[in-house]
């Protein structure tokens, strides 16, 4: 969570900063602020809201500046308003400091810098860091980023921090520990950034800072990174793997519809060269040197969150019925704490759109600690995920910036079902004639997905019968019951519209109590082993006079006559269905988000990256 971003060199800080921070705005935006070195001076503006809100804030402000930082955030501690927006400034004015992340002892070292006297303005944690480098660096004479590494010393959490200080004016101190960090590498000018986003504008050399990395950038010097024992460490550059128009809506009103558009285009980019012309699965990114642990597992466990744990559900449909292997999925953030019992035969596949989930990382580090073989299913090249798995693919989705995942999900469907194929053919536990009908019907998928595009306009109609409604129920038997969860998250994540998914079957054991004339109930009814018990779970809910949206496969008739509305889709098998039926569910959320005037690109309290616990 929240979006950093700095720059030194001879340009304008100020334009780069503040659309460097519109690029981030995913990572967090309920304030922003910028700090800006101007002579001996550090000039500071924030104010809670977005971006746009800080660039009205100032416009009659003095902003020339060759060396700045800013900060877009999303609250941890302390409510969203201006004092507790970044950046926070020493007392004296000569370091300000901004930092994504959680000071985990903030409270006892805030306690001991109020007894020595410091003020404190804000409820945040990170204040307390520009406090306690202040009172190293004056008491013990010693360089800035001495006293940072120092300070550093004394934290438990978890941070990326950017420092400047008015001792040295082209200087940005930069340092990380389990929250990502980037230097961008210009001619004489250097950028810093949470991600490539506000960086690859300028250059596509970058350097990632790893866990407890301390950096000086400055202008007049070499970059020079030490560890937090004080060790030098030689800077190794990278290529930026994203380029700028990846990162523009172009002509769609909102990100979000950019990215469902793109799923076509993304599933095949996920496919690519990873299916031989004889229709084998040849090779998965990174994981061909785990194979054999693969080929060897006895259980798999696949741990995330949100929307990359429904792609996970929708994986043990995949594993257990093309692999013949048992197969758990978890929420990372229950996996970490359970003490979870794990051996060497186990596989973990860890799936993450950021790969910067706080506790998707967790979980990794746990199934290592216990010797199981890790496998990465993620998004962003070069993350922390993808950096600490043991193998892993990437989905190549390109870059997700709406808020609520779309192409992250079918994308991530799409690699686990080539995992679960490549297994399934090596070790052959299905037909070799249903391995290729499920190869050629993967294929197809793409154009299955822009057919349905054709019906948006009727898909946005449907969604105006949401605007009144406060309530939704999504039902789903088999692979489409994963799909029910994620329709409903996707609806009350961007429109706030509650709603909520079940198995089709569950309803009669609770929810059906609220079904009455004003609820609408999505079913996906799509033509599958459990079509006849779904048309009884639909006969249930219109008994109580529910009203049924449902999602049914093109030539259906006995569904479509008991629905109110019906969205048609293509016929396709049973195991790829969440691939096709859960495009329709995208667009229905996105149409009543946007009817009902939501944000859906930055819906409220939400962030892209959950990079805290
Ligand atoms: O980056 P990750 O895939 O690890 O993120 C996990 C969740 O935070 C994410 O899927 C979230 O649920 C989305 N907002 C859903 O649209």
């Amino acid at each position: 969570m929240c979006g950093i971003v700095g720059y030194t060199g001879s340009r304008e800080a100020y334009p780069i900063l503040i659309d460097g921070v519109k690029r981030l705005e995913y990572r967090g935006y309920d304030s922003a602020g910028v700090a800006l070195l101007q002579d001996d001076n550090i000039s500071l503006y924030k104010c809670r809201g977005k971006v746009s809100e800080l660039e009205r804030f100032c416009l009659d402000k003095n902003i020339k500046a060759h060396t700045g930082i800013a900060h877009t955030r999303w609250a941890t501690h302390g409510e969203p308003n201006d004092q507790n927006a970044h950046p926070h400034l020493s007392e004296d004015g000569k370091i300000a400091l901004i930092h994504n992340g959680i000071i985990e002892n903030y409270l006892i070292l805030k306690r001991e810098l109020q007894r020595r006297g410091y003020q404190f303005k804000s409820e945040t944690d990170t204040e307390i860091l520009v406090h306690l480098i202040r009172d190293i660096s004056k008491n013990e004479n010693i360089s800035m980023a001495e006293a940072v590494r120092q300070a550093l010393n004394e934290v438990v959490g978890t941070y990326a921090l950017a420092i400047i200080n008015t001792e040295q004016p082209e200087e940005i101190i930069v340092a990380k520990k389990g929250s990502p960090l980037l230097i961008g590498m210009g001619e004489n000018e250097y950028f810093i950034a949470s991600d490539g986003a506000p960086i690859v504008k300028y250059t596509n050399k970058v350097i990632y800072l790893e866990d407890g990395d301390v950096a000086v950038i400055n202008t007049n010097k070499k970059i020079e990174i030490r560890n937090i024992n004080n060790e030098k460490k030689r800077p190794y550059t990278q290529k930026l793997e994203i380029t700028l128009d990846q990162l523009e809506k172009g002509d769609f009103p909102h990100y979000m519809l950019k990215e469902i558009f793109e799923q076509p285009r993304a599933i095949q980019d996920s496919m690519r060269g990873r299916i031989n012309v004889e229709k084998d699965v040849v090779s998965l990114g990174g994981i061909i040197d785990y194979e054999a642990k693969l080929m060897n597992a006895k259980r798999f466990i696949i741990a995330a969150c949100g929307t990359s744990w429904h792609a996970g559900l929708v994986a043990e449909y995949l594993f257990e019925t093309l692999v013949r292997l048992p197969v758990e999925v978890e929420y990372a953030s229950e996996f970490r704490y359970r003490n979870p019992i794990l051996n060497e035969d186990d596989v973990v596949i860890v799936i993450s759109q950021s790969g910067e989930t706080a506790d998707t990382l967790a979980a990794l580090e746990i199934a290592k600690e216990r010797g199981a073989t890790v496998i990465g299913v993620c998004n962003v090249v070069g993350s922390t995920l993808a950096r600490n798995t043991h193998a892993g693919s990437y989905t190549h989705a390109g870059p997700e910036i709406g808020v609520a995942s779309t192409k992250a999900f079918t994308t991530q469907v799409t690699v686990l079902t080539l995992m679960a194929l490549s297994l399934a053919r090596k070790k052959g536990s299905i037909s070799l004639s249903y391995y290729h009908r499920l190869i050629n019907d993967l294929e197809s998928i793409p154009q299955k997905i822009d057919i349905i595009f054709q019906q948006n306009d009727y898909i946005k109609q449907i969604a105006s019968f949401f605007t009144n409604k406060r309530n939704a129920i999504y039902l789903g038997r088999g692979v489409n019951y994963p799909v029910a969860l994620e329709g409903a998250l996707k609806l009350k994540e961007i429109s706030y519209i509650h709603a909520e998914g079940y198995p089709a079957a569950e309803m009669k054991h609770g929810p059906i109590a609220l079904i009455d004339e004003e609820m609408p109930v999505v079913v996906i009814a799509t033509m599958q082993g459990t079509y006849e018990k779904i048309g009884s779970n639909i006969q249930e809910v219109i008994a109580r006079k529910g009203k049924i949206i449902s999602i049914v496969t093109e030539g259906d008739t006995q569904v479509k006559e008991m629905s109110d509305f019906c969205i048609e889709i293509p016929a396709t098998e049973e195991l790829l269905m969440p691939l096709v039926s859960s495009i329709p569910l995208q667009l229905l959320a996105y149409h009543v988000a946007v009817s009902l005037g939501c944000d859906v690109d930055k819906p409220r309290n939400l962030a892209k990256s959950v990079s805290v616990e």
